[in-house]
């Protein structure tokens, strides 16, 4: 019999898939609940702006039309608002597709990749699946140490990559660290800056647009993404900045009509309400703070998040078993076994009422144990 496991490229047979969070249909179904909240896939518990939803009816009602193959209208709207040449963007569906074409474009048997340890899990996944060795560095205290992650760096290494903040952890290496490493890196390794959730930390003072660092450093890849402060995850829309050489690439390899119509209205709509973004950071910074304060009440450890999620060490408690016994409460939370932490749930910042569920059904469990 044909062993089609054997036929696929690169390391893509010893992958395990990408495990998404439940949606909270599906726990109603299987529950028997009808009153479900989901704090697990660090979506925007606002929805989505009332501008990118009128937006993006709009557009459906053309959908007959495909989409704008090269996103003219949203590459324009990054450029006015925030500077960017439009020569340097890749628009994606999704940051995820963008780091998936990164790798594919750049990622082979020949080369590695550097990740810090407790990395988003799709950047192993693609250098696997591209037939490369994964470097894994430890981290010191939940924080990525930089100097260590110099010294895995070979002339065989082709991309480094980060989640600044960092996903399933929250924290954040500051700029000032960034700018001095990427001034030691080798030009032919890529450094890729995930800033999936750059808009909850870009509050900080000491952190700089990270994009004002492209005309340095040739060899640097900013991501960003509409799915989280912006609240477009279900339409899937994304963007990479990056050397013109590489966006050209880039370019060439995606799908010509990657990202759809109802999406890439949608995104320029989001970027015209400041209004909803302010509210989504403002509720975030807020009520990550009324999370450390629960955590510290309850005597859990939780790591200092500069996300939209709080990951907490509920040890001795294994946290798979807490994890469903909240969903069976209604709270869907994320517990991290995929990345080996067996203690650790993650739980995304909901509005003020949802949080409130999460704490009173967590300090309830919590006496039961
Ligand atoms: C660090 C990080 N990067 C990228 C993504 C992908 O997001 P999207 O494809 O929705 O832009 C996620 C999603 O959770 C993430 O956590």
């Amino acid at each position: 019999m044909m062993d089609f496991e054997k036929m696929a490229n690169g390391g893509l047979a010893r992958i395990k898939p990408y495990q998404a969070g439940k949606p909270i249909e599906e726990v109603k179904r299987e529950l028997g609940l009808d009153d479900v909240i989901k704090l697990a896939s660090n979506e925007n518990p606002f929805g989505m702006s009332p501008k990118a939803v009128e937006a993006a009816v709009a557009a459906v009602k053309e959908g007959n039309f495909y989409p704008d193959s090269n996103g003219y209208y949203l590459k324009q709207r990054l450029h006015q608002k925030f500077g960017y040449d439009v020569k340097r963007i890749t628009l994606g569906a999704g940051s995820n597709e963008l780091i998936n074409l990164l790798f594919e474009a750049f990622v082979n048997k020949d080369v590695n990749v550097v990740l810090p340890e407790y990395s988003f899990c799709v950047y192993s996944m693609d250098a696997t699946i591209n037939g490369a060795e994964v470097r894994t560095v430890p981290l010191s205290d939940w924080k990525v140490d930089l100097n260590k992650v110099l010294a895995a760096i070979d002339s065989k290494t082709r991309i480094v990559a980060f989640a600044n903040p960092s996903n399933p952890i929250g924290t954040a290496i500051p700029s000032a660290d960034m700018k001095s490493f990427l001034k030691k890196v080798p030009e032919s390794t890529l450094v890729v800056i995930d800033e999936a959730y750059n808009e909850f930390n870009s509050g900080d003072p000491t952190c700089e647009d990270s994009a004002r660092w492209l005309d340095a450093h040739r060899n640097l890849v900013v991501s960003r993404t509409f799915s989280k402060a912006y609240g477009l995850a279900g339409l899937r829309v994304g963007y990479m900045l990056a050397d013109p050489q590489i966006t050209s690439l880039m370019d060439r390899l995606r799908a010509p009509f990657n990202v759809n119509a109802a999406a890439q209205a949608a995104a320029i709509a989001a970027l015209d309400d400041d209004e909803f973004i302010k509210k989504t950071v403002e509720n975030n910074t807020k009520e990550r703070a009324r999370y450390m304060q629960f955590f510290k009440e309850q005597g859990v450890k939780a790591i200092d998040s500069k996300a939209n999620f709080v990951a907490a060490d509920f040890a001795p408690h294994d946290a798979q078993k807490l994890a469903s016994e909240l969903m069976k409460r209604g709270v869907i939370v994320r517990p991290l076994l995929g990345y080996q932490l067996r203690d650790i749930l993650r739980i995304s910042i909901g509005t003020p009422s949802q949080n409130d569920r999460f704490f009173k059904e967590t300090a309830d469990l919590l006496k039961t144990l």
